[in-house]
């Protein structure tokens, strides 16, 4: 743990400009995806960071062949022998992520059975997983639950099924996408999540020769193929590092270009960075033209002097405004004048890095009610999912311990905002989702090293 820290010197504005690649919460799928080929998958722009290992060291472990391309941030998958792994292999990425979850489709197609260790990913509540094993029991799947992880086979293989979901899940949208895409006949998903990330990962998976619908009203409408080969596939950016970058240049006072930010993906979010009183603007892709370079596109976010507006906000599914985008803005949030009001309505625990928040000097409460919105599902099962942020307030350097991936990159917003010199513990949990954050922090003029 002691290594696991870095120290940073805050009440330095960050100014510069950084860039973003394949969004980690599309590219980990894609790369799930390449199982369902019969011949190699390219994805470009991948990210270097943990999500993306894990996903590799299981692919790895089935016999599909993971290797670096040309490009930079280029991986080649190969299929061809896609084999079972051992249990104790497996469980080797126990606890590390949630992806394995989705290799039950994609296994039970190519081989019949798979076995999935016990999840990892944030800790945020309780992320049950109901959801997923309800949709693969629906496509004939048999389960069985015991102490090392999940055992699942289809002896008959899998058939589509019409299923509705009781929430619009990301993840059990995905788990239907995949599994729905080579089963007999046609699958029809109902209160399905429709998030960017999700619509990149049917282009992937019509690349790959798969019918998908994508009709009105969160209706997903699957035939299945009994064959599917590899793809070549470009992600869209990672949105919520975009915004992350964008809350730190607000909360610091800074000025922030990130390359590669998508406007169409982030507009719940640009909509509230403007009405807290910050600003941006949108520079697109110039091809370069009679001798100019050319630019690449992306946006720039900057506070632009005087006092942030204080906003109430609700966090939603997809075009609603991200739950991961909560964490960074509240920092930036203690920083406006008057009361902000935060509804968390997709996560039932994910207000608790607010603690850390006032042991540094902000002001915000956290309560059991619905707060500033409409009426969500936690709000009569005793959780504290609102918060109320009263500010502005001058935040001063203290020791945090990062929790889990967003609230860790706001806890480093605010160590960057405050006064004096703050220690963040646990900073390596970073590295799951945000890559290189370090020399990022550096190209911004953070003063921030390892101890
Ligand atoms: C994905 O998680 C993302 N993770 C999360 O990002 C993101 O916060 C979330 O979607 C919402 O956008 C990845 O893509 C790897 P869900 P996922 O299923 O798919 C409940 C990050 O930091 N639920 O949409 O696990 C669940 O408890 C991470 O990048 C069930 O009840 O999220 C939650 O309240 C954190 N039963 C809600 O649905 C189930 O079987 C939404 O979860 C599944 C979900």
């Amino acid at each position: 743990m002691t290594d696991d820290v870095l120290v940073v010197h805050g009440g330095t504005p960050l100014e510069g400009r950084i860039r973003v690649r394949g969004a980690k919460n599309l590219v980990s799928k894609a790369m799930v995806a390449a199982l369902l080929g019969d011949t190699p998958s390219r994805l470009f722009d991948v990210p270097k960071i943990r999500d993306v290992e894990v996903v590799r060291g299981l692919l790895g472990l089935h016999g599909v062949k993971v290797t670096d391309g040309e490009e930079e941030g280029e991986l080649v998958f190969d299929p061809a022998n896609v084999e079972s792994a051992s249990t104790d292999q497996i469980n080797v990425h126990a606890g590390s992520s949630r992806i394995p979850i989705l290799f039950c489709g994609p296994l039970l197609h190519r081989l019949g059975h798979a076995f999935i260790p016990d999840l990892g990913g944030c800790h945020i509540g309780p992320r049950p997983i109901d959801f997923h094993l309800q949709a693969l029991r629906e496509f004939g799947a048999t389960v069985d639950k015991r102490p090392e992880g999940l055992h699942l086979s289809a002896p008959n293989g899998l058939r589509g099924t019409k299923f509705s979901l009781p929430y619009p899940s990301v993840g059990a949208t995905e788990q239907v996408l995949l599994t729905a895409v080579m089963a007999e006949g046609v699958t029809e998903l109902r209160n399905a999540a429709v998030e960017p990330e999700i619509l990149d990962l049917i282009c992937v998976l019509q690349k790959m020769g798969a019918i998908i619908k994508v009709h009105t009203d969160r209706v997903i409408e699957i035939q299945g193929v009994p064959k599917l080969h590899g793809y070549t596939h470009r992600p869209i950016p990672d949105r919520i590092e975009a915004a992350s970058w964008a809350a730190a240049a607000l909360a610091t006072r800074g000025h922030v270009e990130v390359l590669g930010a998508q406007q169409a993906d982030m507009m719940t979010f640009l909509n509230i960075f403007r009405s807290v009183g910050g600003e941006y603007e949108v520079t697109d892709l110039r091809p370069p033209r009679n001798g100019r370079p050319g630019q690449e596109g992306g946006i720039r976010f900057w506070h632009p002097g005087g006092e942030l507006k204080s906003v109430a906000l609700e966090t939603d599914v997809h075009p609603g405004f991200m739950t991961d985008w909560q964490q960074p803005l509240v920092v930036a949030l203690t920083q406006a004048r008057g009361l902000s009001i935060v509804h968390e309505t997709v996560y039932e625990q994910r207000l608790g890095y607010t603690e850390a928040l006032n042991s540094m000097g902000a002001n915000i409460q956290v309560y059991r009610d619905c707060l500033g919105g409409t009426p969500c599902r936690f709000g009569r099962r005793n959780f504290k999912h609102s918060a109320v942020i009263a500010g502005p307030s001058k935040l001063h350097a203290a020791d945090l311990v990062i929790p889990d991936l967003r609230a860790g990159f706001s806890h480093l917003i605010a160590a960057l905002a405050a006064e004096g010199t703050s220690r963040v513990y646990g900073v390596d949990l970073i590295n799951r989702g945000y890559e290189d954050f370090e020399a990022k922090l550096a190209d911004l003029g953070a003063h921030a090293e390892r101890p």
